[in-house]
């Protein structure tokens, strides 16, 4: 049996979220350059987008540039924003057949104006879609978001447009970056690297994680497959015991 029928597809993860990890190694281990690695990674994330698309996930975010990322050399950060403005002109139509809206969560603004600009467009072209909502993390840290979220609700408590006592769970879903999307269900790190690397710290508060070594340009529709059906042999308990889930 092909390893997608083993799927069941009433029990997909809401949120998808992954961290694609490994580009740079992929590179060295074929003698190329970074750069190359990078642009083979794009190849990945157009199968995992169309694959999750396709079997029905609501929510698929990729972790594409961390806050710490700015910190690699200026040349791989520029590799980095024009491969992003090159896979925004190229994949729009990948993202309208597939009824596929774009969204991105991060400090934009620290982008740059190009980026941003492309970026806004395709948001903008694709809002009314459907089917899957694509969330791109870019100059996203997690700890720089929860930092604004803060400033966001004081500043709402010390001009009395919110209770001090009125600040829960929701309202701090409410300043995040990801305020329209659900918590995570399954995080994937691709590269064999175990760690969360600032992303998504509170979204991913009741997640399951799925770690291969695989690294992000050889990570396959089968791969994905594979980390989804994974998920869903796991008994989630949130805190339960496992009684309570199957009585
Ligand atoms: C992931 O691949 C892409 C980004 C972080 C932008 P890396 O570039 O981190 O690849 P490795 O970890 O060096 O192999
Ligand atoms: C995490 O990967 C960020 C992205 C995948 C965009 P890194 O390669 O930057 O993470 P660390 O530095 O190894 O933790
Ligand atoms: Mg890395």
């Amino acid at each position: 049996m092909e390893l997608v029928q083993q799927i069941n597809t009433a029990t997909l993860p809401q949120h998808l979220a992954i961290i694609m990890d490994g580009n740079g190694r992929w590179a060295k281990q074929k003698g190329l350059l970074r750069a190359l690695g990078h642009e083979s990674g794009t190849k990945s994330v157009r199968t995992t987008v169309e694959s999750c698309a396709k079997l029905g996930v609501k929510n698929l975010t990729l972790y594409a540039f961390s806050t710490e990322n700015w910190n690699r050399p200026k040349l791989e950060v520029d590799t980095l924003m024009k491969l992003l403005i090159s896979s925004l002109k190229k994949e729009i139509k990948t993202l309208q057949s597939n009824n596929i809206k774009l969204n991105a969560i991060g400090n934009l603004t620290n982008l740059p104006s190009n980026v941003q600009k492309e970026l806004q467009e395709v948001i903008q072209k694709t809002a009314e879609n459907t089917r899957m909502t694509l969330t791109l993390a870019l100059s996203y840290g997690a700890r720089e978001e929860l930092i604004q979220a803060v400033k966001k609700i004081s500043n709402k408590v010390k001009n009395n447009i919110i209770s001090e006592e009125a600040i829960d769970e929701s309202i701090i879903n409410q300043h995040l970056y990801t305020h329209n999307l659900p918590d995570v269900d399954l995080v994937i790190r691709t590269s064999g690297e175990h760690r969360i690397s600032n992303f998504l710290l509170w979204q991913i508060a009741y997640a399951e994680f799925y770690f291969t070594d695989v690294l992000w340009p050889d990570f396959s529709e089968d791969h994905l497959y594979e980390a989804i059906i994974s998920y869903q042999k796991r008994e989630r308990r949130f805190g339960k015991t496992s009684e309570q889930i199957i009585p």
